[in-house]
């Protein structure tokens, strides 16, 4: 889960560029950096452990010379993130440089194969074999294409790589099986990243490799090539239609919260995608035999809801599952008959991938709801919907929840009127409040965040946290919970309220904080219930509330109001905001860093 980053400019000065684009994706890992350039047939490198400003600070990663490099930031798999493991990494002789993205599985095998041959190797990684088996293959006479082309066939894993070496120095060579990669090209120079942000400064026309292939870059333009049939591959470039200040702050002072107030905005795109794979989609899952929502961490959590709204609205039997329980769950009983909607913002997530790949091998259908167009989901989906939330950098997930749930919700409403399983007017009532739901986002945004902030600075030095919700409010807990703990690092617990009496409750002792999700509905009068227990037990009750809902204001120590009514199917999308702000907000207090908490990263691409 690392990024990799690299260019061919006219100008002089390839580190400054790859500096700048590898801080685009220190969202992808962020625990050491390097950078290799070539000018004339020397190879230059600097590379340490910590973060890209520090290092830089240390070390200036814009002053090695050449107009061609290479440039990776980490999140470590193999070896600890040490000066000696960060990348890149180079053969015997400082020759060859490569950075990678994935696991090389054989890497062990490979490692004797080469000392045996002679080879000294110098860190713990397992990405040293690339350079050391290219070395041995350029010994061996073979160009340096054809020496990665031989390489990266003796590879089991996944990689997404990038090959420099003095020999060659007009080239970079890269190649991909799994970990995503794509390049951009404009009229006088040539980039390569994991992920489009990270050039879109310079351009927006990029090509996406896919997997299996090899591509050549130079000063002349890029050649791609199948690695198994090593076939001429043509793809033009398409069009990025993501403005570069769309991956910048844009004046917030982190990701996270810029994307926070850009729910308004996302949650329109999603009003506006293309009917016909909204339909299509409907239709596969309409005829299913049986269906599987399957995803990790927060998308699970979009998942888990969407359970409860295909239930409610289209009357149809879901299995939420978490990717990593599929194959152990479902793997035996999956066949022809059954349907996954895959969740993914990323699109690259190997756990899902894995039971994606395990689920086709049984010939289900495969949908697929994203955010990045091009991802692996969007290739090996039958049909997907790209959610149009531009990307995300921050680590939490926030703007790309909420536009799951709203096209979740649409495919459910879809549903509904094609099964005719509830009345017109509860349908009209329902995509009518889906309609406002920006505007509602909205108004959270601004009428609460200060209470929030308010909040967050009351609770910062409690150590544990409840997140307590019933129906589709507990998919909404479970989110609270995972915002709060994946940023601010605070252990804390969700249930479905109803389960909290049965052991959770042990815990309770005076001031310990939960939080209700309490949405007005069918749940209401229940989770009454729960937060009396709670209070009994001396609990401070923090809720997040509908308008005038005076019960519970009465009964709260702290509550969020979210200004106005609506059906409790789609509850989640307004109220989740206030617990996404309070992750924030407590994050701040805590002097952690909401962008790129510890040892996490954006796109999990290992298993
Ligand atoms: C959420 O804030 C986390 N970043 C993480 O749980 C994430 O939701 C999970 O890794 C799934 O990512 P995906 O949606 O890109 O597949």
């Amino acid at each position: 889960m690392c990024g990799i980053f690299g260019c061919i400019l006219r100008t002089d000065d390839a580190s400054s560029a790859i500096h700048k684009g590898l801080k685009k994706l220190e969202y992808r890992g962020y625990d050491s950096v390097g950078i290799a350039t070539l000018q004339g047939n020397r190879l230059f490198m600097k590379k340490d452990r910590g973060k890209i400003d520090n290092v830089h600070a240390i070390h200036n990663l814009d002053s090695l010379p050449g107009r061609l490099g290479i440039g990776h930031t980490r999140w470590a798999t193999h070896g600890a993130p040490y000066q000696v493991n960060a990348h890149p990494h180079t053969d015997c002789k400082n020759q060859i440089a490569v950075v990678h993205n994935g696991i090389i599985e054989n890497f062990a095998e490979l490692k004797t194969e080469l000392e045996e041959a002679g080879h000294t190797f110098r860190s713990k990684t397992d990405t040293e074999v690339i350079p050391h088996l290219i070395e041995q293959k350029m010994k061996n006479g073979l160009s340096l294409v054809d020496a990665v082309h031989e390489t990266v066939k003796r590879l089991d894993g996944s990689y997404a790589l990038c090959v420099i070496s003095v020999k060659e120095p007009d080239k970079i060579v890269c190649a991909r099986k799994e970990s995503p990669l794509v390049f951009g090209v404009n009229e006088d120079s040539i980039y390569v990243a994991s992920d489009i942000p990270a050039f879109l400064a310079y351009t927006n026309k990029s090509v996406i490799v896919h997997d299996g292939e090899l591509v050549v870059l130079s000063g002349k333009g890029y050649e791609i090539r199948n690695i198994a049939s090593w076939e001429l591959v043509k793809r033009e470039p398409e069009i990025i239609d993501w403005a570069p200040e769309m991956a910048e702050k844009q004046g917030y002072p982190h990701f996270m919260l810029k994307e926070i107030h850009e729910q308004p905005l996302c949650l329109r795109n999603t009003l506006r995608l293309q009917d016909k794979y909204l339909e299509l989609m409907t239709t596969f899952l309409d005829r299913a035999g049986e269906v599987f929502l399957v995803a990790c961490g927060t998308s699970y959590h979009a998942c888990l809801a969407a359970s409860y709204l295909f239930s409610k609205l289209s009357f149809l039997a879901t299995h939420p599952i978490i990717a990593s329980e599929f194959l152990e769950q479902h793997g035996k009983s999956v066949n022809i008959d059954s349907t996954l909607l895959v969740v993914s913002q990323s699109g690259e997530t190997a756990d899902t991938l894995e039971a994606v790949e395990s689920a086709r091998l049984r010939a289900a259908t495969v949908l697929g709801l994203t955010n990045v167009v091009g991802s692996t989901l969007t290739r090996i989906a039958r049909v997907y919907i790209c959610q149009q939330s531009g990307p995300e950098i921050g680590v939490a997930a926030t703007k790309t929840f909420t536009s799951q749930l709203s096209v979740l919700s649409q495919l459910a409403v879809r549903l509904a009127k094609k099964r005719g399983k509830i009345s017109h007017v509860e349908i009209e009532d329902i995509e009518e409040h889906l309609e406002q739901l920006p505007d509602i986002v909205e108004r959270t945004i601004q009428g609460k965040e200060e209470k929030v902030k308010q909040l967050a600075k009351k609770y910062s030095g409690k150590q544990v946290f409840f997140f307590l919700g019933r129906g589709v409010s507990s998919a909404v807990a479970l989110e609270g919970k995972l915002k709060l703990m994946e940023i601010s690092y605070i252990p804390s617990l969700a249930y479905p309220a109803g389960e909290s009496k049965h052991g959770p409750i042990s815990l309770i002792e005076d001031g310990f904080p939960v939080v209700f999700i309490c949405p007005k509905g069918d749940t209401h009068r229940s989770i009454i219930g729960n937060i009396m227990e709670m209070k009994a037990r001396g609990a401070s009750i923090i809720a997040i509330i509908e308008k005038d809902d005076e019960k519970i204001k009465n009964l709260a120590d702290d509550y969020i109001e979210i200004e106005t009514e609506l059906p409790e199917i789609l509850s989640p999308i307004p109220f989740v905001v206030p617990l996404q702000l309070l992750a924030y907000y407590m994050a701040l207090e805590r002097g952690c860093d909401p962008d790129q908490p510890r040892n996490l990263a954006k796109s999990v691409t290992v298993k």
